[in-house]
């Protein structure tokens, strides 16, 4: 073995270990992914040249250990307790009396943290390295999810050394959660897929450390911010804010939202401002967690039963409720997609009355065997949309009645059709007033048209009136039409005018999503609105063709061809053009996305530029520079010395491009 192969590997894990820390603890990247990945790349390559070099602290070991059968158990050497809860503010002044009182003081610090909604688990760090994790469990015995922990980016493998304290032994604890926006983004993939989606972030964190393939955790994005500590040896840690300095000096991620507070008026300002922007934070937080700062003060104060004397946690109301479900109401969207509707007897979350919410589809009411007439638990989470969570059927009377999804559309009275591959049920008539009334809100709104003063209650009238019958004759309204309609002044009429003469000035990516093509929303509008350049272009491609571009997928492929293949629409088009409808240049000029979705790898060296220049000049054109070969690569450009990628693109099929076509290719579009 080459001495400098270990040296080699030591350091790329060392500046691969760094970069993590700088992206996932710090937030403040200082690599593009592609370089990133290239690092990652180089360390794989070495390791697999010599495995015996492997250590399991190596960041390429965070993902794909065997699953195992089932989890072991781990005791904590010191329990993990719970909190007792204060439900208000007077509850949490008596518990500040209590520990002035016990202290026989009347100067106490707490530090202040929100209490986050996750799983608790325990990593225990040996010498520096992470030796295994469990979860809390019954608080002395937690189960073994050491590979799953090990997924998490933000938990080191190896503590950081900071300036000579690394104690030989530290168990740290936090909380294992997943971001909002994850989270949402994760259901909405499991519901396109038909698969059950989790009720709340903490049910999907101890999930997904529970269960036992480890590349699913590592799919899931979880986080991690510690709190607190268990056994530390050869180091001694005197408060919470001393604890909450030195952890991210050993790498270890803590909250950034903390507070100290030098008395019980300071620690309620923080449960009220937590409160009050908790729909604002990234996390779910259900209230807020307050400690004693000194830990001499605490071992004063002890532990009755299984909750600590010195720290509390101030929850915030619920944001559930529970309620009647009165009916299941059905919504017809512009694709003709149903949707079924809790309609509620009204409750009140958050000081917000709630009298409806989603229900998603049939498969997830009868999953959650959800009946007319059920109690049911209604959760509202952020801004979103409220939802029903589950029903209680133990409140049953009897009464309650199995919701069927109509089999003909409630608006038009059309046959209403499922196909096998997907969960929703669509009316299949294109003239639906429903799904009508959806296009033109569609066609007019934010990201489509702009039409500013064109909301649901004036497309209702228009629509029930027989004035608007198509997409066109919204461009065509004129001001004795809008006079004569219900509740319809002078300056509404001139100002709606006037925003629909803006609006038929428009774009060609406005203009393909306002149309409403199947799978088309803004950003694949964008990247067709690059890729062809104008409306004909894009009515004339083919199938193929399309879905030969990264961002689009088959299904979308299809959804386009079909689109304008269809007279009706290319008439509607027509219709578009000859109620004044004009497509101007994109802001910019129409070649600073040219590259859209195109894909690049660069291998061996450039000669006129460096790889990084020349990796610039396409992403300023929109392209994509990846670091490794694979069948969503476009174009591989070859430098002096290219190496395994050049015959990996050759065997791919894969265009190659030398230095010098490379840059022609690139003058043609810049
Ligand atoms: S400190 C005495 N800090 O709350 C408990 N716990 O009810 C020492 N939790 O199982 C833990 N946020 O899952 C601590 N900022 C925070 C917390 C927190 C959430 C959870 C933790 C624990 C539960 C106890």
């Amino acid at each position: 073995m080459p001495p400098s192969a270990k040296q080699d590997i030591e350091a790329l894990r060392m500046e691969i270990e760094r970069h993590n820390h700088l992206y996932y603890v710090t937030n403040q990247p200082e690599l593009s992914d592609a370089e990133y990945d290239t690092l990652f790349q180089k360390l794989q390559s070495l390791e697999a040249r010599h495995p015996e070099l492997i250590t399991p602290d190596s960041p390429t070991q965070r993902v794909g250990t065997a699953p195992s059968e089932s989890f072991a158990s781990i005791e904590h050497s010191i329990p993990m307790l719970s909190f007792g809860n204060a439900f208000d503010e007077g509850e949490l002044r008596d518990f500040d009396k209590r520990i002035r009182s016990l202290l026989d003081t009347s100067d106490v610090v707490y530090v202040a943290e929100p209490k986050l909604d996750g799983l608790a688990v325990e990593l225990v760090y040996r010498d520096g390295l992470l030796i295994s994790g469990s979860t809390r469990g019954d608080g002395r015995v937690g189960e073994d999810v050491t590979a799953n922990l090990r997924t998490i980016r933000s938990i080191p493998l190896r503590l950081r050394d900071a300036n000579g304290i690394v104690p030989p032994t530290i168990e740290i604890r936090g909380e294992v959660f997943i971001e909002k926006q994850a989270f949402a983004a994760l259901n909405r993939r499991r519901e396109a897929e038909g698969a059950p989606t989790f009720a709340n972030p903490r049910n999907l964190a101890a999930g997904t450390l529970r269960q036992l393939d480890t590349k699913v955790t590592a799919s899931r994005s979880l986080s991690i911010y510690c709190y607190d500590v268990g056994l530390v040896e050869g180091l001694t840690i005197e408060s919470q804010q001393q604890l909450l300095t030195l952890l991210p000096r050993l790498g270890v991620r803590v909250n950034p939202l903390f507070q100290i507070c030098a008395g019980i008026e300071d620690v309620i300002g923080f449960y009220q401002r937590v409160r009050e922007s908790r729909d604002s934070l990234p996390y779910e937080a259900d209230g807020i967690v307050v400690k004693v700062d000194s830990f001499a003060a605490r071992n004063t104060l002890g532990t009755v039963s299984r909750s600590p004397r010195w720290a509390i946690a101030g929850k915030f109301p619920a944001s559930q409720g529970i309620t009647k479900l009165r009916d299941i109401a059905i919504s017809v969207g512009r694709t003709g997609a149903l949707t079924p509707v809790a309609v509620l007897e009204p409750v009140r979350i958050h000081g917000v009355e709630i009298s409806s919410a989603t229900l998603h589809n049939e498969d997830e009411i009868l999953r959650k065997d959800i009946r007319i007439g059920d109690s049911v638990v209604v959760e509202r989470a952020g801004d979103v949309i409220p939802k029903v969570a589950r029903s209680i059927p133990e409140l049953r009377t009897g009464e309650e009645r199995i919701f069927v999804m109509p089999t003909v559309c409630p608006v038009c009275g059309s046959e209403v059709v499922r196909t096998d591959a997907e969960v929703a049920h669509r009316c299949l008539n294109i003239s639906c007033p429903a799904r009508f009334a959806q296009s033109v809100l569609h066609f007019v709104s934010k990201s489509g048209l702009d039409a500013e003063g064109m909301g649901p209650q004036l497309i209702a009238q228009l629509i029930d009136g027989g004035i608007v019958k198509s997409l066109a004759d919204v461009l065509t309204l004129d001001r004795a039409t809008l006079l004569g309609l219900d509740r319809f002044g002078a300056k509404s009429a001139d100002n709606l005018l006037a925003a629909l003469e803006t609006a038929k000035h428009t774009t060609l990516p406005r203009l393909l999503f306002a149309l409403g093509i199947p799978g088309v929303g803004t950003h694949l509008a964008d990247v067709l609105a690059n890729r062809f350049g104008d409306l004909d272009a894009l009515a004339q491609a083919q199938e193929d063709e399309l879905s030969s571009i990264q961002e689009i997928g088959p299904l979308s492929a299809h959804g386009i061809v079909t689109f304008f293949s269809q007279p009706t629409n290319r008439r509607m088009i027509d219709d578009l053009r000859a109620a004044g409808l004009v497509l101007e240049p994109l802001p910019g000029g129409a070649h600073s996305a040219a590259l859209s979705g195109l894909r690049f790898v660069f291998t061996g060296t450039l000669s006129s530029m460096t790889r990084s220049e020349a990796g610039e000049r396409v992403t300023s054109l929109g392209g994509i520079v990846a670091s490794s070969v694979s069948k969503s690569t476009n174009y591989v450009v070859l430098g002096e010395n290219a190496g395994s990628k050049a015959d990996k693109a050759r065997e791919m099929d894969i265009p190659v491009l030398s230095e010098s076509e490379f840059l022609e290719f690139l003058k043609s579009y810049e």
